[in-house]
C-alpha cells in the first residue's frame, strides 16, 4: 500500500477528487525554481475553506503524514518539496478577496491570491500593495517566506505587511494572532512567529494585509555607471544621505545584456542602478535632484528618465523579469541563485566579495539586488546535470553566505531557508536555533508540517542532504 493511503482514504471521503494521487499532479507539485529537487510528494490536496484545511490536518497528524503548503510554487530554495514525501496541500482554490477595507487601508484575502490580483482589486481604491517579489506569488506563500521585493526600501517586507493571519496548527486547531490595529502589545507576536515560518508551525488560511495610498506623483529612472563600485558606493552614500527613496536597484552588466534581450530595451550593457521617487510632485523633483548631484559625484552617467505610468510599468516589469532573462542567456541552464543581506555599510566590499567569488567559479552569471536594504543576489548558470559546475556555484554561494554572516548579515534577505540554506543556519543562529526547534516541537509534536525544512532534525542532523 502506499504510504499514508489510510490518510489519503479519510481525505478522500472529505474532498472528493480534490485529493489526487495521479501522476501529473504530484509531478507539478514537485517542481522547484531553483537546482533543488525532490521526489514528489505521494498525493495532493486542493482545499477550498479553513474548516477543509483543519480537517485534513487533524486527519494527517493522526496518521503522522507529512503536510507542505503550496502557493505559486514560485520559491527559489526548495521550501514547497516535499523531502518526505506527504500530501502537498495547495491553496490556489482559496484565492477571494474576502473584504477591502479602504478606510482602514487593509485587505482582508485567502491565501491563494496572488498580489497582481488584490492590486487589480485595489484600483478604483487609491490603494496599493507594495511587496513585489519577482514572481507574481500567492499571498499566502509570500507570507510564509516573509517575501519582498524592490519596494521594501520604502515599505518593508511581508514582516511588516502582515497585521493578522488566520492558522491551522498541526492539530487542526484553528487560531487568529494579531488584530486590525495598527499595532498592538498584547503578548507574544504570533504573527511575526508565523511569517517566515515555511509551513513548518501552520497554514496560513486568511492574511489581513495593510495597504498604501499610491503616491500623488512618482518618477523612475535608470542611471549607468562606468563600475559595479562606483554604483553600489552611490546607494550606500544615498541611503545614509536619508533621501527617502521609493526603489534603488543595482543591475550589473551581465543584467542589463539579459535584460535588453528579454524585454526589447537597449540600455548600456554595464551597471546601473534603476530607481523611483515617489511623493508630492515638488517632493519628487526635489529628491531625484539629491540623489542626481550625489550620483554624479560618484561618477553616475546620466539619467534616462521613465515618468508616465506605462514607461515606468515597462520598466519595472523588465526588472521583476531579470531572473528568467538571465536564465535564457545560457539555454536550459540551471540557476544557482543566491540572496545575502548586510548592513549598508558593508554593501560594496560584500557585492565585490560575490564578483570575485563568482569569477574565481567561472561561471557565466549576474549581480543584482535590492541595494537600499543591503540585500542582492547573484545567478549562477550551470550546466543541467554538470555537478563540477554545480559544485564551483554552490562554493561561490557559500562563500557569499559565510561572508554575510560574518559582517553581521544574513544568509537570506528574502528568498529565505527552504532546503538551500538550511546548513547555513547554525552558524547564523548558533543557539538560538536550538529555540526555533523547540518552538516547533511545541507546535507541531509530531512533525508534519513541512517537515525536514527551517530547524534542526530531531536527531540532530541539520542537512537534508539533497542536490
Ligand atoms: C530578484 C529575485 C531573484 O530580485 O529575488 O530578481
Ligand atoms: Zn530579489
Amino acid at each position: 500500500m502506499v504510504n499514508h493511503q489510510k490518510a489519503f482514504d479519510e481525505i478522500h471521503r472529505l474532498i472528493g477528487d480534490r485529493l489526487s494521487q495521479k501522476q501529473s499532479d504530484r509531478d507539478q507539485h514537485a517542481q522547484s525554481e531553483t537546482w533543488h529537487r525532490a521526489p514528489p510528494p505521494d498525493a495532493v490536496a486542493w482545499p477550498e475553506t479553513t474548516a477543509e484545511v483543519s480537517r485534513i490536518l487533524e486527519i494527517c497528524n493522526r496518521h503522522r503524514c507529512p503536510v507542505i503548503g503550496w502557493g505559486t510554487g514560485t520559491s527559489l530554495e526548495g521550501h514547497a518539496l516535499a523531502t518526505q514525501g506527504g500530501l502537498v496541500l495547495d491553496v490556489m482554490r482559496m484565492n477571494r478577496v474576502l473584504e477591502l477595507r479602504p478606510e482602514d487601508m487593509l485587505a482582508i484575502v485567502q491565501p491563494g491570491v496572488t498580489r497582481e490580483a488584490l492590486n487589480t482589486d485595489l484600483r478604483a481604491t487609491g490603494l496599493f500593495f507594495p511587496i513585489d517579489p519577482g514572481a507574481n506569488a500567492s499571498l499566502g506563500g509570500m507570507a510564509a517566506t516573509r517575501a519582498s521585493g524592490t519596494m521594501a526600501v520604502r515599505y518593508g517586507t511581508m514582516r511588516d505587511a502582515v497585521l493578522a493571519l488566520e492558522v491551522v496548527l498541526a492539530d487542526g486547531t484553528v487560531i487568529r494572532t494579531g488584530t486590525k490595529a495598527a499595532k498592538s502589545s498584547a503578548g507574544y507576536d504570533l504573527t511575526a512567529l508565523m511569517v517566515g515560518s515555511e509551513g513548518t508551525l501552520g497554514i496560513i488560511t486568511e492574511l489581513t494585509l495593510r495597504l498604501h495610498g499610491q503616491p500623488e506623483d512618482s518618477a523612475a529612472a535608470v542611471c549607468a555607471f562606468g563600475n559595479m563600485r562606483d554604483a553600489v558606493d552611490c546607494v550606500a552614500m544615498t541611503m545614509q544621505s536619508g533621501i527617502p527613496m521609493a526603489r534603488i536597484e543595482f543591475m550589473d552588466a551581465v543584467a542589463m545584456r539579459a535584460v535588453n534581450r528579454n524585454s526589447g530595451t537597449d540600455y548600456p550593457e554595464q551597471p546601473h542602478l534603476m530607481v523611483e521617487f515617489n511623493g508630492s510632485p515638488d517632493g519628487v523633483r526635489a529628491n531625484a535632484a539629491a540623489f542626481g548631484e550625489i550620483a554624479a559625484e560618484c561618477g553616475g552617467q546620466g539619467f534616462q528618465w521613465a515618468s508616465s505610468p506605462e514607461d515606468r510599468h515597462r520598466l519595472w516589469e523588465a526588472r521583476h523579469a531579470a531572473y528568467w532573462a538571465t536564465l535564457k542567456l545560457r539555454p536550459g541552464a540551471t540557476g544557482v541563485v543566491t540572496d545575502v543581506c548586510v548592513p549598508m555599510s558593508e554593501l560594496p566590499g560584500a557585492v565585490e566579495a560575490a564578483a570575485a567569488a563568482m569569477a574565481e567559479a567561472g561561471l557565466l552569471g549576474n549581480i543584482v539586488g535590492h541595494v537600499g536594504d543591503g540585500n542582492f543576489h547573484t545567478l549562477m548558470l550551470v550546466e543541467p546535470g554538470n555537478q563540477e559546475e554545480l559544485s564551483r556555484a554552490k562554493k561561490a554561494a557559500d562563500a557569499m553566505a559565510r561572508r554575510a554572516i560574518e559582517v553581521g548579515g544574513t544568509v537570506s534577505g528574502e528568498h529565505g531557508i527552504g532546503v538551500g540554506k538550511r546548513g547555513l543556519m547554525q552558524e547564523q543562529h548558533g543557539a538560538a536555533w536550538a529555540v526555533m526547534a523547540s518552538i516547533k516541537a511545541a507546535l507541531d509534536p509530531h512533525n508534519i508540517l513541512n517537515p525536514g525544512k527551517l530547524v534542526p532534525d530531531r536527531d540532530g542532523a541539520s542537512d537534508t542532504g539533497l542536490a
